[in-house]
């Protein structure tokens, strides 16, 4: 991990680090965010990785200018417009419908995505010089503080990233406010750097998640996760082959494996059977990040294709395996059968 400063010679190079996929932690003026590019599955992942997040939560994407927001989300719901006009660049995020080029590790698999214009300089310099948009979580460990100055960063994820920008401590100290436009009336699903009276005065309207009364069912405030319309069988690792044998009935069979070993004793498996089965490897070199990166845009491609049913093989819990692993048990489970544990 290397410290960069606020030169122009250290600002072009956290633009290239992030152009081509590096990990950089950028100041806000709410906190510091460690910075990927949002065209980048595998850097996205790596921001999972780094995180140490139980489960792919949405990341807010980031652009240099107001007027890039509409290359990111569909600018043309109420309020989206007016928004940006009058709180971007600044700590407002709003939730949209995206654009179809978004990958799904950045919204968890919604059809939404959070998008904001930070209000300091340097980033918004940094992004424009990037020339890409840049997804950025708060730049801490799972669980942890979010981080006001470089020096936070460097405590808690100095071995995960590439470079850190040391912009200074930051100007608000808290997240930028989350603003739910995708839903009528907006909600506010995060209170931030922008306060409910402000946004009143442009969106009369706008009502605050409230976890007192409103279920945690509702859109947007937990992620909908990405569930196949195919079902999807869970298996413990390593047991797939045996199941394969042992089974039944003449589904055919698309199933989902990591690491070579494992795909080799399915692929034995799979000669011995009957009928059709296919195989997809989420990361023949067993790397959990490279997994991760792999999983929502595999499982799309399933859903599209012509197994009826899905079989997945359960990844080692270490690192974004447990992520994966999460996933892979949500889109399990059918929403009917939902109503014990909370899966949220
Ligand atoms: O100030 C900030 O917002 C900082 C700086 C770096 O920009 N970023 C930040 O990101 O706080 P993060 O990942 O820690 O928080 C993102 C929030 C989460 O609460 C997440 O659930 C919500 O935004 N979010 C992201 N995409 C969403 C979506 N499509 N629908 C609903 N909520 C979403
Ligand atoms: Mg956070």
């Amino acid at each position: 991990m290397t410290i960069l400063s606020t030169s122009d010679a250290d600002i072009a190079i956290a633009a290239a680090a992030l152009r081509s996929g590096k990990l950089v932690a950028l100041p806000t003026e709410t906190v510091y965010g460690l910075g990927a590019s949002a065209r980048d599955s595998l850097a996205l992942a790596r921001v999972f990785a780094a995180k140490r997040r139980p489960a792919f939560d949405p990341l807010i994407v980031h652009v240099a200018s107001p007027e890039e927001a509409d290359q990111v989300a569909d600018m043309s719901l109420p309020w989206a417009k007016e928004a940006a006009r009058r709180f971007w660049p600044g700590p407002l995020t709003l939730v949209l419908p995206k654009r179809d080029w978004v990958p799904d590790l950045a919204t968890s698999g919604l059809a939404t995505v959070a998008l904001r214009c930070p209000g300091l300089d340097l980033t918004r310099r940094i992004i424009a010089e990037a020339g890409v948009p840049v997804a950025a979580p708060s730049a801490n460990l799972f669980g942890q503080l979010s981080p006001t100055t470089a020096g936070h960063v460097a405590a808690g994820l100095a071995e995960a990233v590439d470079y850190i920008v040391d912009g200074g401590p930051c100007r608000y100290g808290v997240e930028s406010t989350v603003l739910d436009l995708s839903m009528d009336p907006p909600l506010v699903l995060r209170p931030g750097g922008l306060s409910l009276e402000e946004l009143r005065r442009v969106i009369p309207g706008v009502q605050l998640f409230d976890r007192s009364t409103t279920s945690p069912r509702a859109p947007g405030q937990l992620p909908s996760h990405y569930a196949p319309a195919k079902p999807l069988r869970l298996f413990p690792a390593g047991s797939l082959p045996a199941a394969l044998v042992e089974r039944r009935g003449d589904a055919c069979l698309a199933l989902v494996c990591f690491g070579k070993r494992s795909a080799v004793a399915i692929e034995a498996a799979i000669k011995g059977g009957a009928s059709p089965a296919s195989l997809h490897d989420l990361s023949p070199a067993a790397d959990p990040v490279e997994a991760a990166a792999a999983l929502f845009s595999l499982l799309h491609r399933l859903d599209a294709g012509d197994c009826t049913e899905i079989w997945a093989e359960r990844l080692p819990d270490d690192g974004l395996g447990l992520a994966v692993n999460d996933r892979l048990y949500k889109a399990s489970v059918k929403p009917e059968a939902e109503s014990g544990p909370d899966h949220g």
